[in-house]
């Protein structure tokens, strides 16, 4: 069974940590005690994401890293160990959208999305995993989304779809790794304030989905849902109960969610 990580002089590893959930989670970690890695694409950001924890007094170290490449992730890997000598967390956080009609939204837009927000765990696991299960111990977090349990947006099918990759992968590694020592927490959040609108790239005007608006939090809530997840072990965190009824009224009669989700639109 699972052996439950303390923040507390733990090193942990957050990707796209230089803005919004991962900054927040970077931040969060740091005042309990963890030493962190923050990388992200944008140097600056991790750099000055590093900064504010070493300003509060904690460790910290900054990597540029794109999560779309294996090498770079194994050069974070390296970093890591170089500096600090253990990895006990690693928190796969980037999440890019594409957005137009399902009929148009081409290619491209769907293989950015496919190698940014499921490859990347994809190459995570490679480059992370045989490590943590040499050590019999670790815990994984992957950032997925409310969107990755419910598919309101048909605007944005890529992201949904990849989402809900995420949390089938993340699911399924949770039943392989804790039996050997490794937690895993499945990030869903709803709605939080970032700076998650510069990821967006849009093909046309796809119309919006009627979707449920559910309360927007701060990235700071979800920063120590997260760290409270991993020293607890728990695998599923959402920001929002709402979509826990929600998936229950879906489970219990899935035509009738749908029907009551396009009645509106159709009518
Ligand atoms: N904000 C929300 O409402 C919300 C809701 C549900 C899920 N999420 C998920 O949370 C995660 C974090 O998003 P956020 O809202 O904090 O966004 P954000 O834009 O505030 O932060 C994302 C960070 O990722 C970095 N980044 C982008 N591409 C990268 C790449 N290829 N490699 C490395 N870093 C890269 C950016 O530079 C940025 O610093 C995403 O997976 C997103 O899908 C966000």
């Amino acid at each position: 069974m699972t052996g439950f990580v303390t923040l507390e002089g733990s090193v942990a590893i957050i990707s796209g940590a230089g803005s919004g959930i991962g900054r927040a989670s970077a931040l969060s970690f740091a005042r309990r005690g963890a030493r962190v890695v923050v990388t992200d694409l944008d140097i600056d950001r991790a750099e000055a994401v590093a900064a504010e924890i070493t300003d509060g007094g904690g460790k910290s170290l900054s990597v540029q890293c794109d999560v779309g490449s294996l090498a770079a992730l194994e050069h974070v890997r390296e970093c890591a160990l170089g500096e600090f000598g253990r990895i006990d967390i690693v928190m796969n956080n980037v999440g890019v959208i594409a957005m137009g009609a399902p009929e148009t939204l081409p290619l491209e837009g769907w293989e950015r999305v496919i190698d940014i927000n499921l490859l990347s765990v994809v190459r995570s696991n490679l480059t992370f995993l045989p490590l943590l299960l040499s050590q019999g111990g670790g815990h994984i977090v992957n950032t997925a989304s409310a969107s990755g349990l419910l598919a309101h947006g048909y605007d944005r099918l890529p992201y949904v779809a990849t989402k809900h990759a995420v949390v089938g992968l993340t699911e399924s590694l949770a039943l392989y790794l804790r039996p050997r020592g490794i937690g895993v927490t499945c990030l869903c959040p709803s709605g939080v304030i970032t700076n998650i609108v510069e990821q967006i790239t849009s093909y046309g005007e796809p119309g919006t989905p009627r979707s449920p608006q559910y309360p927007v939090v701060e990235a700071t809530v979800v920063g120590d849902l997260v760290a409270d997840a991993i020293e607890n072990g728990r695998f599923l965190v959402i920001t929002a109960s709402q979509v826990h009824d929600e998936l229950l009224e879906r489970a219990h009669d899935m035509d009738a969610y749908i029907d009551s989700l396009t009645s509106s639109e159709t009518s």
